[in-house]
């Protein structure tokens, strides 16, 4: 099944998108951590070319995103489908996915939409803490790790990611509202959009995707 699993900065896609790939067993793509692990490696020419991109919360050049995203979804892991999280973001991107799905002969299924008020998607993004090592995702108040600052899975320090801050998070979101409402509007002309309310816990917002996609 080839999914897009779309919405706001620190609306849960990661979350979800994590969770998922159990059930449909499709790899779970996030453009967001592919860029953070380029930015990451000091060798990787396309982290140094990101960088500023990624930590002022303003987009990578689609030029750039396409050439990523049809390298990554050429993959043998891909072949039976993927959730993509945090592509296209842009109609141009939505053009590209066409380009690189039209080559492979294999058309989108579903667009699901998380929705949340953003006063939630600031108590979220707040709160979030991520594993500076194996990236597990954590949350202060709704996922705690079972002691402070300290990843459950692997044991090394959580941080705060440097685009959580709130200046950057109003760009983010400003940037989404821009440029990747669009995006939603283009696919519910096309039919392909389900708009999921993501308030309520992990496991509840997961019930509603899961049925979102017909397979509750
Ligand atoms: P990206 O990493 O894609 O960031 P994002 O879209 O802003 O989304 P986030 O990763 O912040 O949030 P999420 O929705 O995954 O939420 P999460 O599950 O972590 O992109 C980062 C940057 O990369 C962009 O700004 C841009 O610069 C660049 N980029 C990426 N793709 C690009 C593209 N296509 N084109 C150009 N540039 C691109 O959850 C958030 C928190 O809430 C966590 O702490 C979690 O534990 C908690 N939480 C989750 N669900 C719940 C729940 N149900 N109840 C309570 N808490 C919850």
């Amino acid at each position: 099944m080839r999914v897009v699993l779309m919405g706001p900065p620190g609306v849960g896609k990661g979350t979800q998108a994590e969770r998922m790939q159990a059930l449909l067993g499709v790899p779970h793509v996030s453009t967001g951590n592919i860029l953070r692990a380029a930015i990451k490696d000091e060798r990787s020419s396309l982290g140094a070319e990101v960088r500023k991109f990624v930590e002022t919360g303003r987009l990578v050049p689609d030029r750039l995103m396409g050439d990523l995203i049809g390298e990554r979804l050429k993959r043998d892991d891909a072949a039976a489908g993927f959730i993509l999280d945090g592509f296209p973001r842009t109609v141009e991107q939505v053009s590209i996915l066409n380009d690189v799905l039209g080559r492979l002969g294999k058309p989108l299924d579903k667009v699901l939409m998380l929705v949340v008020p953003e006063t939630e998607i600031v108590r979220r993004l707040s709160g979030r803490r991520t594993c500076g090592n194996c990236g597990t995702v954590f949350h202060l108040e709704s996922r705690p790790p079972k002691l402070p600052g300290i990843c459950d899975v692997c044991g090394s320090a959580l941080m705060q990611r440097p685009d959580d801050n709130e200046e950057v998070v109003r760009e983010r979101l400003k940037v989404y509202t821009d440029q990747t409402v669009p995006v939603a509007d283009a696919y519910r002309a096309k039919g392909l959009l389900v708009a999921i309310d993501g308030l309520g816990d992990v496991s509840e917002v997961q019930t509603r995707l899961a049925s979102g996609l017909g397979r509750a």
